[in-house]
């Protein structure tokens, strides 16, 4: 399908992450520049099925640059997973006269998106949101930034804590399946030990090194354990483990959860997500389909879904040196 694009529908799917309003806003004036009509869609591709469609323009976006969360609504649909889903969606686009569709959202959303243009040659393009930080072919995500910075000041206030009391505190932090989070906040915030999906390195190396820390002076530690790390896997089995393998630290444990997707998005965040905004309708309109919008060396990208969304999640090695050199 290649005709003219004149009205394009936009969402939001999967976790929220800071920066998705800033990114909606982004799409709609793009189209309102290009004088093309613009569709919300609520619930994500949920409301695809379920024909939740609102007509939008320049001012039913005012107000929101700054604002955690989305305006849209997110949500994980199972039944897009479904063909039967998925045709549902594409009657109810055919019948709002909708000619092209934006995803903001994560892996799981653009491997949706793939299939239903697979399916229906219809032209989508997706805007990487997602506090993870787990996609390929950009280096940044949306919401990504924001979360470090709240994972870095909930740390900073639980090391009062821990270096008054002698404690050692086991920090969780989200990232499913990816250590980005765990790793950059961890060096951010100083951390002692960091444990991620990417890398098991085992219990045994773990109370070893923090023997070694302790011998050398640390009356407190902070290890940072991202959700999907391994040996982490349940962080209050963890804790038990080093109580039981170590004596003079009262471990304790904070599960920093949902926090970590809310707030106010930072700069960083509200410009990656404008320039995504506009590269979104700005390749759909130059007739791309099928590709995400990413940013690398600080240009944007366009990277078809099947690299965006292929394989496992990339660790900057020198980053877990840095880590290692700095936590001495
Ligand atoms: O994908 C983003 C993410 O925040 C992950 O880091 C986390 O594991 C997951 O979402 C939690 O999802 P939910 O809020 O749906 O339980």
């Amino acid at each position: 399908m290649n005709r003219e694009i004149k009205r394009i529908a936009v969402l939001t799917s999967g976790g929220d992450a800071p920066g998705m309003n800033a990114a909606i806003r982004a799409v709609v004036r793009s189209c309102a520049y290009h004088n093309l009509e613009c569709v919300g869609v609520f619930r994500g591709l949920q409301g695809l099925i379920e024909g939740d469609f609102k007509e939008m323009g320049p001012r039913s976006v005012k107000n929101i640059i700054n604002r955690g969360g989305t305006l849209l609504k997110s949500a994980r649909s199972t039944e897009f997973r479904t063909k039967e889903g998925r045709k549902k969606a594409f009657d109810n686009l055919q019948k709002a006269e909708i000619d092209a569709l934006v995803v903001i959202g994560g892996d799981g959303t653009f491997t949706g998106a793939s299939v239903f243009n697979g399916e229906f040659d219809y032209p989508i393009v997706g805007i990487p949101g997602t506090i993870d930080n787990d996609i390929n072919g950009t280096d940044y995500t949306i919401g990504y930034d924001t979360a470090l910075n709240t994972v870095v000041e909930a740390i900073d206030k639980i090391r009062d804590t821990a270096n008054s009391h002698n404690r050692l505190f086991l920090v969780e932090v989200m990232g499913r399946d990816a250590g980005d989070i765990a790793l950059n906040a961890g060096i951010g915030a100083g951390a002692e030990e960091i444990l991620i999906p990417e890398q098991d390195l085992g219990k045994e190396r773990l109370i070893a090194s923090l023997k070694r820390s302790k011998k050398s002076g640390k009356s407190s530690s902070i290890v940072v354990v991202s959700e999907g790390d391994q040996i982490g896997k349940n962080i209050f089995g963890l804790a038990d483990y080093i109580s039981e393998n170590m004596d003079g630290y009262e471990v304790k444990v904070t599960v920093l959860g949902h926090i970590q997707r809310g707030g106010s998005p930072s700069c960083y965040d509200r410009v990656l997500a404008s320039r995504l905004g506009v590269g979104a309708v700005d390749a759909l309109i130059e007739g791309y389909r099928d590709i995400m919008i990413g940013i690398a060396n600080n240009k944007i990208v366009r990277v078809p879904f099947s690299e965006a969304i292929k394989g496992d999640n990339k660790i900057d090695l020198d980053l877990i040196r840095v880590a290692d050199i700095t936590s001495l």
